[in-house]
């Protein structure tokens, strides 16, 4: 079975995280911490791998923070659910730890580190490794048999699903080498099937970072060749501590007996199904641990439907193994516990994290009990079975598990109809594909390659609301052009723009773009990254690249926009005041007709309260105090006071928005005087 480690050998999680990125810092890497599991990037829900955060770098749109970078990453990943605890090896949360090259060293280095690694850090012996390159790549191939000296045939060329490595259809992508631990090595040589997840488990990804995928599927090489690699943190655990899979290394075992206690079961007696029920509790209350953390709240949408659908399993799971109470405050601590070392932010966020949970569990446990009712219903009109709608209506709307309605049935005699039950899934499922938005890949990668390919707007907005600008860079109708005239639709790039770009809440501003016979409409303004996008439509006459334009805001639009935004401090200040000082920001919409205000609170503001606030706000308002703006260093504005947003990533110089004795805020919005 596994090798046993030699002596010294890293063997806890701590320990294996530990020598890896000391392994890379030794060799020049500057260590990173962990990132958000909340990606800067939207094109994915949350981080889904080690390289995310880089992204922009890899692309050349963002400085690299050195030559050479390690870091183990928060990660989740959603689109593999139903494995997780069946197989050895699926994770929702997990950590990649990662060693990152950006245009300084590449294949050769590499590979040369990966196997020094693994053979004399983690004492791995070369009989228990085989690898894997991309069937093109024959460099790689040759690297690793004439310079690592591997045997030729544990080195296995695989085609483009498994060795060409993406972050999403559009982005950075590579030639990947993976490196995978044999359990069996007695086997020998001959028929190696690296798919056989008895036998084999992949730990350590090499992607060499060479292109750029655009919407059209077309790869343009990088200005520089890069390395990414993923190192699973779990994987290697269960390699290293000589356990049957990952859910029992030391990074998630302690989750899985703290369940085990409350259901007062025994995992090691449990049969497969039972065992898969603590497995999923335990790999899920890591992920909706760090998701509460990171600040994201269960809802039905995006990344809080995610939390909200991963919490819902943990409670089924804990009711199919006779958890009949709320738990998932216990789970949260022992969650918090196990991962604080690693990630003291969980500790700060500690009441946070337990309530969010209990709230949500609460949430759920009434829907569960409502379900429960329809079930006596069902059953009390003496059906012959419970039929697949009726089955599917429990487990759709009331997050009934399909095993818990099968066994009430049984207890009164009855079968369920699982066909009709999977039809029933099905139609939905084809009714959310249907639904599903579809994002117009093609408009969007025309417009990050032009943003990719622009310098950085400078914004003259705070100062004025008209500016002579050059347009720098065109999209017509969806494409890159070089002209566009009446009629088309476009987006836009300009030197420099008062046009606030959406961002911070604020929505972007309307106006219009006049020149030499040419008028655009300007209806919205979004970021990429620092370039400002306008979009709107070329009213009359033509436009091209270089052109000289008098850029002119909606006053209109953006004095309602500053009331709005102004508003929304005012708001957040009497919350603190009248509700609770802990009262956080987790994030606002700022409109011309209108604000929205997320925050944080552990109880519902009472009707007495929101008068209160009201209150409050039309006094602060009535007394018309001079709104003050200024720019100073991140350290000196928080120790002023100013209240910045959880979760927010800040420069290091920020702007301060002052309203005397009131409010102060980190905020790079547009205000009222
Ligand atoms: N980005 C690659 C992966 O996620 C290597 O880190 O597998």
């Amino acid at each position: 079975m596994a090798a046993a480690p030699r002596r010294a050998c890293p063997r806890t999680g701590a320990e294996i995280r530990a020598a890896f990125l000391d392994f890379y810092e030794q060799r020049g890497h500057q260590p990173i911490a962990s990132a958000s599991l909340i990606p800067d990037d939207p094109t994915v829900l949350l981080t889904i791998a080690g390289m995310l955060p880089f992204k922009p770098v890899f692309l050349g749109q963002q400085q690299r923070p050195a030559a050479r970078a390690t870091s183990s990453q928060k990660c989740i990943r959603t689109n593999d659910i139903e494995n997780v605890g069946r197989t050895a090896r699926h994770h929702t949360f997990f950590e990649m730890l990662g060693n990152f090259s950006f245009g300084d060293y590449f294949k050769e280095q590499a590979i040369a580190w990966a196997w020094e690694l693994s053979t004399e850090v983690f004492g791995l012996s070369p009989n228990n490794l085989v690898v894997s390159v991309f069937r093109e790549d024959e460099e790689a191939e040759a690297i690793w048999r004439d310079g690592v000296g591997v045997n030729p045939k544990r080195i296995i060329r695989l085609d483009e699903a498994d060795n060409f490595w993406a972050s999403g259809p559009t982005g950075p992508c590579g030639p990947c080498s993976e490196i995978y631990y044999d359990f069996k090595p007695e086997l020998g040589n001959d028929g190696i099937d690296l798919e056989d997840d008895s036998r084999f488990i992949e730990f350590y990804n090499l992607v060499f970072m060479q292109y750029n995928r655009d919407a059209g599927g077309t790869l343009t090489p990088l200005a520089a060749r890069n390395i990414d690699t993923g190192l699973g943190l779990e994987r290697m655990a269960q390699i290293l501590q000589g356990v049957p899979n990952n859910y029992e290394t030391d990074l998630i075992y302690p989750l899985i007996e703290t369940a085990a206690q409350l259901a007062g079961v025994d995992y090691r007696a449990l049969d497969t199904k039972g065992k898969t029920s603590l497995k999923v509790i335990g790999d899920h209350s890591r992920a909706i641990t760090q998701l509460i953390c990171d600040g994201v709240t269960a809802s039905n949408l995006g990344r809080g439907y995610i939390l909200r659908r991963l919490l819902r399993r943990v409670v089924r799971h804990g009711r199919l193994l006779g958890i009949d109470r709320p738990f998932l405050a216990a789970m949260g601590e022992a969650s918090i516990a196990l991962m604080q070392a690693a990630y003291p932010q969980l500790l700060e966020r500690r009441e946070v994290i337990l309530a969010e949970l209990e709230r949500e569990e609460a949430r759920f446990l009434e829907t569960l009990e409502r379900g429960e009712k329809l079930l006596a219903e069902v059953l009390a009109a003496r059906p012959k079975q419970i039929s697949g709608e009726q089955a599917f209506e429990l487990y759709d709307t009331y997050g009934f598990p399909l095993e818990l309605t099968e066994e009430i049935a049984e207890e009164h005699g009855l079968t369920v109809d699982l066909a009709g039950f999977e039809a029933a899934m099905e139609a939905q499922r084809q009714r959310a594909k249907a639904a599903a938005v579809s994002i117009d890949l093609t408009l969007q990668g025309a417009i990050e390659q032009m943003a990719a390919a622009a310098e950085a707007t400078a914004f003259k907005g705070y100062e004025a609301l008209e500016h002579p600008s050059c347009v720098l860079a065109l999209v017509v109708n969806g494409e890159p052009a070089e002209q566009a005239t009446a009629g088309d639709t476009v987006q836009l790039v300009l030197d420099s723009t008062p046009f606030y770009g959406e961002g911070g809440g604020q929505v972007g501003d309307r106006g219009v773009l006049s020149g030499d016979g040419v008028i655009v409409s300007i209806e919205g303004v979004s970021r990429n990254r620092s370039v400002f996008v306008h979009s709107g439509q070329i009213e009359r006459g033509s436009l091209a690249i270089g052109a000289l334009v008098t850029a002119r805001v909606d006053g209109a639009c953006r004095r309602r926009a500053q009331a709005n935004h102004t508003a929304t401090h005012l708001l957040q200040a009497a919350l603190k005041q009248v509700v609770d000082p802990g009262i956080g920001q987790a994030g606002s919409l700022v409109d011309f007709d209108r604000l929205r205000f997320d925050f944080h609170c552990p109880r519902a503001v009472t009707p007495a309260e929101l008068e209160q606030i009201e209150a409050l706000i039309n006094g602060w308002i009535s007394e018309a105090h001079t709104l003050q703006v200024a720019e100073m260093a991140i350290e000196q504005a928080k120790a002023a006071g100013a209240v910045a947003m959880f979760g927010e990533k800040y420069a290091d110089v920020v702007r301060v928005v002052d309203v005397p004795g009131v409010s102060m805020e980190l905020c790079g919005g547009t205000h009222v005087a």
